[in-house]
Protein backbone atom coordinates (compact mmCIF):
# COMPACT_ATOMS: atom_id res chain seq x y z
CA UNK A 1 0.00 0.00 0.00
CA UNK A 2 0.95 3.38 -0.99
CA UNK A 3 1.57 5.53 2.05
CA UNK A 4 1.64 9.24 2.07
CA UNK A 5 3.47 11.53 4.65
CA UNK A 6 1.62 14.71 4.48
CA UNK A 7 1.25 17.91 7.25
CA UNK A 8 5.15 18.43 7.75
CA UNK A 9 6.47 22.09 8.52
CA UNK A 10 9.08 21.33 6.54
CA UNK A 11 10.93 18.08 4.58
CA UNK A 12 14.59 18.42 4.70
CA UNK A 13 15.33 16.33 1.61
CA UNK A 14 19.13 16.80 0.79
CA UNK A 15 17.78 15.86 -2.73
CA UNK A 16 20.55 15.97 -4.94
CA UNK A 17 22.87 13.94 -6.92
CA UNK A 18 23.97 10.42 -5.39
CA UNK A 19 27.53 10.83 -4.27
CA UNK A 20 29.17 12.87 -1.62
CA UNK A 21 28.79 16.50 -1.25
CA UNK A 22 31.39 19.33 -1.61
CA UNK A 23 31.97 22.76 -1.43
CA UNK A 24 29.11 24.70 -1.98
CA UNK A 25 27.01 21.88 -2.67
CA UNK A 26 27.80 20.56 1.01
CA UNK A 27 25.36 23.75 1.65
CA UNK A 28 22.55 22.59 0.20
CA UNK A 29 20.04 20.73 2.07
CA UNK A 30 17.14 21.67 -0.45
CA UNK A 31 14.38 22.46 2.64
CA UNK A 32 11.01 22.49 1.46
CA UNK A 33 7.71 23.75 2.65
CA UNK A 34 4.53 22.55 2.26
CA UNK A 35 5.20 18.66 0.61
CA UNK A 36 4.46 15.39 0.82
CA UNK A 37 5.87 12.56 0.49
CA UNK A 38 4.67 9.25 -1.14
CA UNK A 39 6.33 5.73 -0.32
CA UNK A 40 5.75 2.93 -2.51
CA UNK A 41 5.52 -0.93 -1.09
CA UNK A 42 9.20 -1.83 -1.45
CA UNK A 43 9.97 0.55 0.86
CA UNK A 44 11.14 3.29 -1.46
CA UNK A 45 10.37 7.06 -2.07
CA UNK A 46 8.03 7.51 -5.41
CA UNK A 47 7.80 11.27 -5.07
CA UNK A 48 7.78 14.60 -3.14
CA UNK A 49 5.23 17.02 -4.20
CA UNK A 50 2.65 19.38 -3.63
CA UNK A 51 0.22 17.77 -0.65
CA UNK A 52 -3.07 18.33 -2.67
CA UNK A 53 -1.52 16.73 -5.91
CA UNK A 54 -0.26 13.90 -4.07
CA UNK A 55 -3.89 13.33 -2.57
CA UNK A 56 -5.45 13.55 -5.97
CA UNK A 57 -2.68 10.97 -7.42
CA UNK A 58 -2.95 8.56 -4.86
CA UNK A 59 -6.37 8.53 -3.14
CA UNK A 60 -6.36 4.92 -1.61
CA UNK A 61 -2.95 5.57 0.15
CA UNK A 62 -2.95 5.38 4.10
CA UNK A 63 -2.01 8.61 5.71
CA UNK A 64 0.72 8.99 7.88
CA UNK A 65 -0.01 12.66 9.60
CA UNK A 66 3.34 14.55 10.68
CA UNK A 67 1.49 16.72 12.88
CA UNK A 68 3.39 20.03 11.62
CA UNK A 69 6.58 18.62 12.62
CA UNK A 70 10.37 18.69 10.61
CA UNK A 71 11.13 15.21 8.42
CA UNK A 72 14.53 14.69 7.39
CA UNK A 73 16.50 11.72 5.84
CA UNK A 74 17.29 9.14 8.78
CA UNK A 75 20.48 9.87 10.01
CA UNK A 76 23.11 7.89 8.98
CA UNK A 77 25.75 7.30 11.63
CA UNK A 78 28.90 5.97 9.75
CA UNK A 79 31.45 5.72 12.53
CA UNK A 80 30.87 3.83 15.78
CA UNK A 81 32.00 1.12 17.93
CA UNK A 82 29.00 0.11 19.67
CA UNK A 83 29.83 -3.12 20.43
CA UNK A 84 31.32 -2.91 24.04
CA UNK A 85 30.81 -4.43 26.98
CA UNK A 86 31.03 -2.02 30.24
CA UNK A 87 30.96 1.89 30.16
CA UNK A 88 34.30 3.33 31.20
CA UNK A 89 33.42 6.01 33.06
CA UNK A 90 36.09 5.92 35.35
CA UNK A 91 38.36 7.15 32.89
CA UNK A 92 36.60 10.53 32.82
CA UNK A 93 38.14 11.55 35.58
CA UNK A 94 41.34 9.75 35.02
CA UNK A 95 41.93 12.59 32.30
CA UNK A 96 40.21 15.57 33.76
CA UNK A 97 43.02 14.78 36.71
CA UNK A 98 45.72 15.23 33.85
CA UNK A 99 46.39 11.64 32.28
CA UNK A 100 46.09 11.79 28.53
CA UNK A 101 43.96 8.89 26.91
CA UNK A 102 47.09 7.39 25.01
CA UNK A 103 48.61 7.07 28.60
CA UNK A 104 45.39 5.60 30.11
CA UNK A 105 45.76 3.05 27.34
CA UNK A 106 49.55 2.29 27.95
CA UNK A 107 48.88 1.52 31.44
CA UNK A 108 46.35 -1.14 30.19
CA UNK A 109 43.14 0.62 30.48
CA UNK A 110 41.87 2.09 27.32
CA UNK A 111 40.79 -0.05 24.49
CA UNK A 112 42.59 -2.80 26.47
CA UNK A 113 40.18 -2.39 29.35
CA UNK A 114 37.32 -2.86 26.66
CA UNK A 115 39.10 -5.94 25.11
CA UNK A 116 39.74 -7.73 28.67
CA UNK A 117 35.90 -7.00 29.00
CA UNK A 118 34.31 -7.43 25.59
CA UNK A 119 36.68 -11.35 25.96
CA UNK A 120 34.84 -12.44 29.10
CA UNK A 121 31.46 -11.92 27.78
CA UNK A 122 29.30 -14.44 25.67
CA UNK A 123 27.81 -13.26 22.40
CA UNK A 124 24.22 -13.31 23.79
CA UNK A 125 25.37 -10.82 26.22
CA UNK A 126 26.65 -8.82 23.95
CA UNK A 127 23.75 -8.54 21.62
CA UNK A 128 21.47 -7.47 24.78
CA UNK A 129 23.53 -5.00 25.63
CA UNK A 130 23.63 -3.50 21.99
CA UNK A 131 20.58 -4.43 21.36
CA UNK A 132 19.38 -1.41 24.09
CA UNK A 133 21.68 1.13 23.00
CA UNK A 134 21.11 0.85 19.56
CA UNK A 135 16.91 1.61 20.65
CA UNK A 136 18.49 4.43 22.22
CA UNK A 137 20.75 5.52 18.90
CA UNK A 138 17.57 4.75 16.90
CA UNK A 139 15.17 6.81 19.24
CA UNK A 140 17.18 9.84 18.45
CA UNK A 141 16.79 9.84 14.50
CA UNK A 142 19.65 7.33 13.21
CA UNK A 143 18.98 4.85 10.93
CA UNK A 144 21.62 3.29 9.74
CA UNK A 145 24.73 2.95 11.53
CA UNK A 146 27.90 1.50 10.82
CA UNK A 147 29.65 -0.71 13.44
CA UNK A 148 33.41 -1.47 14.06
CA UNK A 149 34.51 -4.64 16.11
CA UNK A 150 37.98 -4.15 17.96
CA UNK A 151 37.81 -4.73 21.45
CA UNK A 152 38.06 -8.33 20.42
CA UNK A 153 42.00 -8.36 18.71
CA UNK A 154 41.99 -12.35 18.69
CA UNK A 155 40.78 -14.46 15.93
CA UNK A 156 38.13 -15.84 17.62
CA UNK A 157 36.50 -12.76 19.51
CA UNK A 158 36.65 -10.14 16.77
CA UNK A 159 34.88 -12.97 14.59
CA UNK A 160 32.41 -13.13 17.41
CA UNK A 161 31.97 -9.38 17.29
CA UNK A 162 31.31 -9.74 13.70
CA UNK A 163 28.58 -12.31 14.08
CA UNK A 164 27.17 -10.29 16.41
CA UNK A 165 26.64 -7.36 14.14
CA UNK A 166 24.90 -9.87 11.53
CA UNK A 167 22.77 -11.04 14.28
CA UNK A 168 21.85 -7.60 15.13
CA UNK A 169 21.13 -6.72 11.40
CA UNK A 170 18.79 -9.51 11.53
CA UNK A 171 17.04 -8.71 14.54
CA UNK A 172 16.55 -5.36 14.29
CA UNK A 173 14.53 -2.52 12.32
CA UNK A 174 17.90 -0.19 11.37
CA UNK A 175 20.18 -1.02 8.98
CA UNK A 176 23.80 -1.54 10.37
CA UNK A 177 26.96 -1.87 8.08
CA UNK A 178 30.37 -4.24 9.48
CA UNK A 179 33.69 -3.07 9.89
CA UNK A 180 36.33 -5.00 10.72
CA UNK A 181 38.99 -3.28 13.09
CA UNK A 182 41.32 -5.81 14.27
CA UNK A 183 43.66 -3.25 14.01
CA UNK A 184 42.54 -0.97 16.67
CA UNK A 185 44.90 -1.87 19.13
CA UNK A 186 48.03 -3.69 19.24
CA UNK A 187 47.07 -6.25 22.31
CA UNK A 188 49.05 -6.46 25.39
CA UNK A 189 50.20 -9.85 24.38
CA UNK A 190 51.78 -8.96 21.93
CA UNK A 191 53.67 -6.00 22.60
CA UNK A 192 57.06 -7.48 24.33
CA UNK A 193 59.46 -6.76 20.98
CA UNK A 194 59.16 -6.29 17.79
CA UNK A 195 58.56 -9.95 16.94
CA UNK A 196 55.22 -9.93 18.73
CA UNK A 197 53.87 -6.84 17.46
CA UNK A 198 54.85 -8.33 13.79
CA UNK A 199 53.17 -11.67 14.73
CA UNK A 200 50.13 -9.77 15.34
CA UNK A 201 50.14 -7.96 12.34
CA UNK A 202 50.60 -10.87 10.65
CA UNK A 203 47.20 -12.86 12.69
CA UNK A 204 45.39 -9.78 11.33
CA UNK A 205 46.39 -9.91 7.41
CA UNK A 206 46.70 -13.27 7.32
CA UNK A 207 44.31 -15.26 9.56
CA UNK A 208 41.75 -12.29 10.50
CA UNK A 209 40.89 -10.53 6.86
CA UNK A 210 40.69 -13.98 5.21
CA UNK A 211 38.64 -15.58 7.92
CA UNK A 212 36.11 -12.37 7.73
CA UNK A 213 36.35 -12.00 3.98
CA UNK A 214 35.17 -16.03 3.75
CA UNK A 215 32.52 -15.89 6.22
CA UNK A 216 31.29 -11.61 4.21
CA UNK A 217 31.53 -10.35 8.06
CA UNK A 218 32.30 -6.83 6.86
CA UNK A 219 32.10 -4.42 4.11
CA UNK A 220 34.90 -2.65 5.28
CA UNK A 221 38.26 -2.80 7.16
CA UNK A 222 39.71 0.14 9.35
CA UNK A 223 43.16 0.68 10.81
CA UNK A 224 43.93 3.24 14.48
CA UNK A 225 46.52 4.94 12.25
CA UNK A 226 47.93 7.09 15.31
CA UNK A 227 51.34 7.80 16.11
CA UNK A 228 51.69 5.45 19.20
CA UNK A 229 49.31 2.47 17.58
CA UNK A 230 49.73 1.72 14.36
CA UNK A 231 52.08 3.20 11.89
CA UNK A 232 51.46 4.40 8.63
CA UNK A 233 53.33 1.39 6.94
CA UNK A 234 51.62 -1.15 8.93
CA UNK A 235 48.26 0.64 8.15
CA UNK A 236 49.24 0.22 4.79
CA UNK A 237 49.86 -3.33 4.92
CA UNK A 238 46.94 -3.88 6.98
CA UNK A 239 44.54 -2.36 4.45
CA UNK A 240 46.41 -3.39 1.51
CA UNK A 241 45.77 -7.25 2.92
CA UNK A 242 42.08 -6.15 3.24
CA UNK A 243 41.35 -4.76 -0.28
CA UNK A 244 42.92 -7.72 -1.96
CA UNK A 245 40.85 -9.49 0.40
CA UNK A 246 37.82 -7.85 -0.87
CA UNK A 247 37.10 -4.68 1.21
CA UNK A 248 36.85 -1.60 1.31
CA UNK A 249 38.31 0.83 3.62
CA UNK A 250 38.57 2.97 6.33
CA UNK A 251 40.96 5.22 8.18
CA UNK A 252 41.17 6.73 12.03
CA UNK A 253 43.48 9.65 10.68
CA UNK A 254 45.49 11.63 12.24
CA UNK A 255 43.11 11.66 15.35
CA UNK A 256 45.27 13.34 18.02
CA UNK A 257 48.51 13.84 16.67
CA UNK A 258 49.56 14.25 12.78
CA UNK A 259 51.12 10.89 11.27
CA UNK A 260 50.24 11.90 7.48
CA UNK A 261 47.91 9.24 7.69
CA UNK A 262 45.47 11.34 6.19
CA UNK A 263 47.49 11.57 2.86
CA UNK A 264 47.32 7.70 3.34
CA UNK A 265 43.73 7.15 3.10
CA UNK A 266 43.73 9.58 -0.04
CA UNK A 267 46.62 7.34 -1.66
CA UNK A 268 44.81 4.29 -0.93
CA UNK A 269 41.74 5.53 -2.52
CA UNK A 270 39.66 4.95 1.16
CA UNK A 271 36.28 5.39 1.56
CA UNK A 272 36.19 7.33 4.22
CA UNK A 273 39.08 9.40 6.41
CA UNK A 274 37.97 9.92 10.04
CA UNK A 275 38.39 11.81 12.87
CA UNK A 276 41.33 14.21 11.26
CA UNK A 277 41.70 16.79 14.30
CA UNK A 278 45.45 16.92 13.26
CA UNK A 279 45.11 16.51 9.87
CA UNK A 280 48.15 18.96 8.40
CA UNK A 281 47.51 21.19 5.05
CA UNK A 282 49.16 18.64 3.25
CA UNK A 283 46.99 16.24 4.05
CA UNK A 284 43.54 18.41 3.62
CA UNK A 285 45.22 18.69 -0.30
CA UNK A 286 45.53 15.09 -0.52
CA UNK A 287 41.82 14.39 0.61
CA UNK A 288 40.71 17.09 -1.75
CA UNK A 289 42.60 15.50 -4.79
CA UNK A 290 41.11 12.02 -3.62
CA UNK A 291 37.43 10.67 -3.82
CA UNK A 292 38.01 10.17 0.24
CA UNK A 293 35.09 11.79 2.65
CA UNK A 294 36.36 13.43 5.85
CA UNK A 295 33.93 11.83 8.40
CA UNK A 296 34.30 14.76 11.73
CA UNK A 297 33.46 13.17 14.86
CA UNK A 298 33.45 16.37 17.13
CA UNK A 299 31.97 14.76 20.08
CA UNK A 300 35.36 12.54 20.82
CA UNK A 301 36.82 15.94 20.95
CA UNK A 302 34.21 17.42 23.54
CA UNK A 303 34.44 14.37 25.34
CA UNK A 304 38.72 14.27 25.65
CA UNK A 305 37.98 18.04 26.73
CA UNK A 306 40.89 18.47 23.98
CA UNK A 307 40.56 22.17 23.06
CA UNK A 308 41.13 21.25 19.04
CA UNK A 309 38.59 20.54 16.64
CA UNK A 310 39.14 19.26 13.17
CA UNK A 311 39.63 22.07 10.22
CA UNK A 312 36.05 21.70 8.84
CA UNK A 313 35.99 25.00 6.86
CA UNK A 314 39.63 24.46 5.59
CA UNK A 315 38.40 21.05 4.45
CA UNK A 316 34.80 22.53 2.76
CA UNK A 317 36.78 25.25 1.23
CA UNK A 318 39.63 22.73 -0.35
CA UNK A 319 36.68 20.65 -1.65
CA UNK A 320 36.34 17.66 0.68
CA UNK A 321 33.16 15.98 1.35
CA UNK A 322 32.71 16.29 4.84
CA UNK A 323 30.86 13.83 6.93
CA UNK A 324 29.58 14.03 10.72
CA UNK A 325 29.41 11.01 13.05
CA UNK A 326 29.21 10.04 16.43
CA UNK A 327 32.35 8.02 17.27
CA UNK A 328 29.99 6.30 19.87
CA UNK A 329 32.12 4.04 21.90
CA UNK A 330 32.53 3.59 25.79
CA UNK A 331 36.33 5.21 25.92
CA UNK A 332 36.07 8.62 23.60
CA UNK A 333 32.06 9.43 22.89
CA UNK A 334 29.66 7.52 24.77
CA UNK A 335 26.52 9.69 23.14
CA UNK A 336 23.94 8.03 21.07
CA UNK A 337 22.93 11.40 20.40
CA UNK A 338 22.86 12.27 16.66
CA UNK A 339 21.09 16.16 16.99
CA UNK A 340 24.00 16.48 18.99
CA UNK A 341 26.59 16.05 17.11
CA UNK A 342 24.58 18.27 14.86
CA UNK A 343 25.38 21.11 17.26
CA UNK A 344 28.63 20.19 17.90
CA UNK A 345 28.92 20.18 13.40
CA UNK A 346 27.43 24.38 13.86
CA UNK A 347 29.39 25.46 17.36
CA UNK A 348 32.01 23.68 17.27
CA UNK A 349 33.28 22.52 13.34
CA UNK A 350 31.30 26.38 12.19
CA UNK A 351 29.25 24.36 9.70
CA UNK A 352 26.10 25.95 8.57
CA UNK A 353 22.92 23.61 9.36
CA UNK A 354 22.53 22.46 5.84
CA UNK A 355 26.21 21.83 5.53
CA UNK A 356 25.59 19.99 8.67
CA UNK A 357 22.30 17.84 7.63
CA UNK A 358 24.23 17.03 4.93
CA UNK A 359 27.45 15.98 6.48
CA UNK A 360 24.61 13.50 8.57
CA UNK A 361 22.69 12.01 5.95
CA UNK A 362 24.27 12.54 2.32
CA UNK A 363 27.82 12.32 2.93
CA UNK A 364 27.56 10.27 5.79
CA UNK A 365 26.12 7.65 3.17
CA UNK A 366 28.47 8.51 1.34
CA UNK A 367 31.39 7.40 3.58
CA UNK A 368 29.52 3.95 3.51
CA UNK A 369 29.29 3.65 -0.34
CA UNK A 370 25.45 3.82 -0.15
CA UNK A 371 25.07 7.64 -1.16
CA UNK A 372 22.80 5.76 -3.80
CA UNK A 373 20.31 4.44 -1.60
CA UNK A 374 19.86 6.42 1.22
CA UNK A 375 20.72 9.73 2.53
CA UNK A 376 17.64 11.76 0.72
CA UNK A 377 14.31 12.31 0.39
CA UNK A 378 13.82 11.90 -3.34
CA UNK A 379 12.74 9.12 -5.75
CA UNK A 380 14.16 6.23 -5.73
CA UNK A 381 15.88 6.52 -2.41
CA UNK A 382 14.92 4.11 0.23
CA UNK A 383 12.20 5.88 2.82
CA UNK A 384 14.42 6.05 5.58
CA UNK A 385 12.92 8.87 7.24
CA UNK A 386 13.12 10.66 10.60
CA UNK A 387 10.28 12.88 12.18
CA UNK A 388 11.19 15.85 14.88
CA UNK A 389 8.66 17.81 17.11
CA UNK A 390 10.22 21.76 15.85
CA UNK A 391 9.04 23.42 13.15
CA UNK A 392 12.09 24.50 11.71
CA UNK A 393 14.67 22.35 10.66
CA UNK A 394 17.26 24.59 12.65
CA UNK A 395 15.80 23.85 15.60
CA UNK A 396 17.31 20.02 15.80
CA UNK A 397 20.45 21.28 16.42
CA UNK A 398 19.59 24.31 18.43
CA UNK A 399 17.96 22.48 21.35
CA UNK A 400 21.57 20.88 22.13
CA UNK A 401 21.30 17.74 24.13
CA UNK A 402 17.29 17.36 23.89
CA UNK A 403 15.84 14.63 22.50
CA UNK A 404 12.94 16.06 19.62
CA UNK A 405 12.89 13.32 17.38
CA UNK A 406 9.67 11.46 17.34
CA UNK A 407 9.39 8.66 15.04
CA UNK A 408 11.85 7.06 12.22
CA UNK A 409 11.55 4.52 9.41
CA UNK A 410 13.56 2.35 7.59
CA UNK A 411 12.32 1.74 3.70
CA UNK A 412 9.14 3.30 4.98
CA UNK A 413 8.56 0.63 7.81
CA UNK A 414 8.62 2.28 11.25
CA UNK A 415 11.72 1.83 13.22
CA UNK A 416 11.40 3.35 16.74
CA UNK A 417 8.17 5.15 17.57
CA UNK A 418 7.77 7.67 20.27
O1 LIG B 1 37.55 6.48 17.59
N1 LIG B 1 40.51 6.06 18.23
C1 LIG B 1 40.27 4.88 18.38
N2 LIG B 1 39.09 4.38 18.67
C2 LIG B 1 38.08 5.08 19.35
C3 LIG B 1 38.26 5.04 20.80
C4 LIG B 1 38.07 3.72 21.32
C5 LIG B 1 38.18 3.60 22.81
O2 LIG B 1 38.77 4.43 23.51
O3 LIG B 1 37.61 2.61 23.28
C6 LIG B 1 37.91 6.45 18.76
O4 LIG B 1 38.08 7.47 19.41
FE1 LIG C 1 36.58 5.59 16.26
Amino acid sequence: MTQLFLNASQVVTCAGPARARRGVEQGDAAVRERVGIAIEDDGRILTVAPEAELRTAYPAATIVDCGHGVITPGFVDSHTHAIFGRARYEEQEMRAAGLGYLEIAKRGGGIHSSVRDLRSRTAADLIALATERLRRIAAHGTTTVEIKSGYGLSLESELTTLRVIRQLAADLPLRLVPTFLGAHEVPLDHRETARDREAYIGLVTEEMIPAVAAEGLARFCDVFCEPGVYTVDEARRILGAARAAGLQLKLHADELENGAAAELAAELGATSADHLAAISEQGIQALAAAQTVATLLPGTMLFLGRPKQAPARALISAGVPVALASDFNPGTSPTVNFPLVLTLGVSQLRLSVAEAFVAATVNGAAALGLAHEIGQIAPGFQADLALFDVRDHREIPYWYGDRCCQRTWVGGRPAHLG
